[in-house]
């Protein structure tokens, strides 16, 4: 009996030219290099993921964090002044806390120490981090590198010059949730990819600016597909925004694409995230074993920002715009 590359020269690194995909890999497993290790050249690989951390007793947590279960509450679409005043704490303290975080990303920075760090700024500021054991749930906040679509838990891999991470910060204080997200680049980063980013960003404010009382919510993603599609990106369908406010995750769908069943009409005083995942190539996932990290099904990059926003007589308040229509990641994107 004989073993495939059995015999075989074998190599553990790949070679500066690598195989076409029909010939055998570079390994020597005897495999065809597109069957073998062409699955994972250039794509991001688990690391270890350290134990959970805590969280002081003194600062109040969301009704998961004990369990891990998530129960959903009876909670009206539409927010009562008292909890809309609450949601624009959360909502800046998020925002805040996202700058901070993307501004300790560099080569070298592994993304369990941006969780540490994150983890410590909603500490410091008597705040809970939201995805801490949210259906179990293992870390503070969920760092997205490359391929990885969203939900990437933040293990021992260190950032390489040329990624590009999605770091996502959910606040909960005062009883209230507050979510952002954005891409921030790490060190220079190719053409092709900032392209992605800067796309994917406009795609996140043009879904904005189609908020308004009155008009389907599916306005929303008319306006985010059009302009994905018009670089020929693809629009991720599996995760879309949600309403928001004293659950994480609320009833209110935004989809990210043009759906016309989508009819729900938009309200003063509703509140829901937008947070459009888009990719260079395929709009299908996968996800791995751990449950929670989802990737393009091709392996192209995406890139995705979030938004916690309130309807408003006129138009759209952005909560976690830190007071303004400025994307956090702005300053140190461009
Ligand atoms: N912040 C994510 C969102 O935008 C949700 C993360 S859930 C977690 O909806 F459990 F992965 F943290
Ligand atoms: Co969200
Ligand atoms: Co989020």
């Amino acid at each position: 009996m004989t073993y495939p590359g059995e015999g075989m020269e074998t190599m553990t690194t790949p070679p500066s030219t690598l195989p076409q995909s029909n010939d055998p890999c570079w390994c020597g497993s005897g495999r065809k290099y597109k069957r073998c290790h062409r699955r994972t050249e250039g794509r991001v690989l688990p690391g270890l993921v350290s134990p959970m951390r805590t969280v002081p007793e003194h600062i109040g947590r969301p009704p998961y964090a004990g369990t891990g279960e998530v129960f959903s509450l009876d909670e009206s679409n539409v927010k009562s002044p008292d909890v809309i005043e609450r949601m624009r704490v959360a909502g800046k303290m998020a925002g805040e806390i996202l700058r901070l975080a993307g501004e300790a990303v560099d080569p070298g920075v592994t993304t369990e120490q941006l969780d540490e760090y994150v983890h410590q700024l909603h500490i410091e500021r008597d705040a809970y981090p939201s995805p801490l054991n949210y259906q179990g749930y293992p870390k503070s906040v969920c760092t997205s590198v490359n391929e990885v679509i969203c939900h990437g838990i933040p293990d021992s891999r260190a950032l390489v010059e040329g990624d590009i991470v999605n770091i996502d910060v959910t606040a909960y204080v005062g009883g209230v949730h507050g979510d952002t997200n954005a891409t921030f680049f790490v060190g220079d980063v190719d053409p092709v990819s900032r392209q992605l980013v800067a796309v994917t960003e406009e795609c996140t404010w043009l879904g904005i600016e189609a908020v308004a009382p009155g008009r389907p919510i599916s306005d929303i993603g008319r306006a985010i597909e059009d302009h994905a599609h018009k670089h020929q990106y693809g629009v991720v369908r599996a995760f879309i925004g949600h309403g928001i406010g004293e659950q994480f995750h609320g009833d209110i769908q935004v989809l990210h694409y043009y759906n016309s069943q989508a009819s729900l009409t938009m309200r003063p005083g509703m509140t829901f995230t937008i947070e459009p995942m888009i990719s260079l190539g395929a709009w299908q996932h996968r996800m791995w074993d751990d449950g929670w990290t989802a990737v393009t099904a091709d392996g192209s990059r995406t890139a995705q920002f979030e938004h916690t926003i309130l309807v408003t007589d006129d138009g759209a308040d952005v909560l976690t715009g830190g007071g303004g229509a400025v994307s956090p990641a702005a300053p140190w994107n461009r």
